[in-house]
């Protein structure tokens, strides 16, 4: 067995936590030695919590932390690209979460930076780890499904929706909702290219903060050069649960992926029959956050990154770019 990789975490909020548990927790050939947030007592509490030896509240000190090898950045998304040159910079092979970059020019200097850097650069596209979801793409690899037509892919967060509208920044739902979708979509359809993007967008949620910017409903249709049409749909509260699915029919059959029951265990009552549903990301995802961690963990090792990469995350902000514009001009959007 070789020594366990040092692994740092930056950012200490949800997703952080739940990753920096992981490493700790879940994975056998990885050390979480050290997190960094700025938030008072956020680091500092999860370190005692994962018993973890050292908290910081500054990147900078965290990055100088003695034999640390990797990074998994977990901060909000405004922030991800500065922090991960910096990383880079400082030769940490790197895990981040999406999205990378917020424009084409910062997922340029970020992919630059680990380029020239020579660290590997793994994007946080957790839906490829999903044993469903690789499945799906194992079929379409054998040819099972033929030639990719019609692709779909959604997102229904769970309801109700208890957050604070004014605190989420606009154009999340495509920024940081969707972009799963666009990067399954395109990961679904390999080697084609998407050449328009069209989307509509509302907030029929929260239809107070419309006048805000704020959106919480979408449809995206993509068009690609071997002439399939993919769909992407997404809302912010589902009342039944944590709904995430992805289709794709071609000329030989169709997969689907996805399933919002918890289990195959069904009650049968005087009621009826029913199931219970997945709540949280954190629940549904376990085996493919799990599995995409280790996957960084080796690609720390080897250098070799077997899962999404800075590329990647470019090619689907790219579409999320194309959607802010399309909602913007009410137009399709050609993609160069
Ligand atoms: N892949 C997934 O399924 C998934 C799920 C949830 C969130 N995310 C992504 O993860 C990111 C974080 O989301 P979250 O829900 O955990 O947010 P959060 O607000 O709960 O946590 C962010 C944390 O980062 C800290 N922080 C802020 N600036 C920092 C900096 N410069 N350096 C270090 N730490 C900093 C904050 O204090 C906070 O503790 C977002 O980009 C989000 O889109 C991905």
């Amino acid at each position: 067995m070789p020594k366990p990789v040092n692994v740092g975490l930056i950012g200490a909020g949800r997703i952080g936590s739940f990753h920096g548990e992981t490493v700790a927790r879940r994975l056998v050939d990885a050390d979480l030695i050290a997190i960094a947030d700025p938030a008072p007592n956020a680091a500092a509490n999860l370190a005692d919590k994962l018993d973890v030896e050292s908290a910081y509240t500054d990147v900078a000190d965290l990055l100088a932390h003695p034999g640390l090898e990797a990074v998994i950045i977990a901060t909000p998304a405004r922030f991800h690209t500065n922090v991960l040159v910096q990383a880079a910079e400082a030769g940490k092979a790197i895990f981040c979460e999406k999205p990378m970059a917020l424009t084409l020019e910062d997922a340029d200097r970020a992919i630059a930076a680990a380029r020239s850097a020579g660290v590997p650069l793994q994007v946080g596209f957790n839906r490829r780890w999903d044993q469903a979801f690789a499945e799906g793409r194992a079929a379409i690899d054998a040819g099972k499904v033929g030639t990719p037509q019609l692709l779909r892919s959604l997102t229904r967060d769970p309801g109700p929706f208890g957050a604070d509208p004014a605190r989420i920044p606009l154009w999340t739902i495509f920024y940081e909702t969707l972009i799963h979708d666009f990067d399954t979509l395109l990961w679904l359809n390999p080697g084609a290219q998407p050449v328009e993007v069209s989307a509509v967008a509302d907030a029929l949620v929260r239809p107070d903060f419309r006048e805000n910017g704020f959106l919480d409903t979408a449809v995206v249709t993509v068009r690609f050069d071997n002439g399939s049409v993919a769909v992407a749909e997404a809302n912010f509260s589902a009342l039944y649960g944590y709904d995430i699915r992805g289709e794709v029919f071609g000329s030989g059959g169709m997969v689907t992926m996805g399933d919002v029951r918890r289990s195959s265990m069904t009650l049968f009552d005087k009621n009826g029959l029913s199931n219970d549903t997945w709540r949280r990301d954190t629940d549904h995802f376990v085996q493919g956050y799990t599995a995409q961690l280790a996957s960084f963990v080796r690609a720390s090792r080897t250098c070799k990154v077997e899962g999404p990469t800075g590329e990647d995350a470019r090619n689907a902000l790219k579409i999320a770019l194309a959607c802010i514009e399309s909602v913007s001009k009410k137009q399709a959007i050609p993609l160069r």
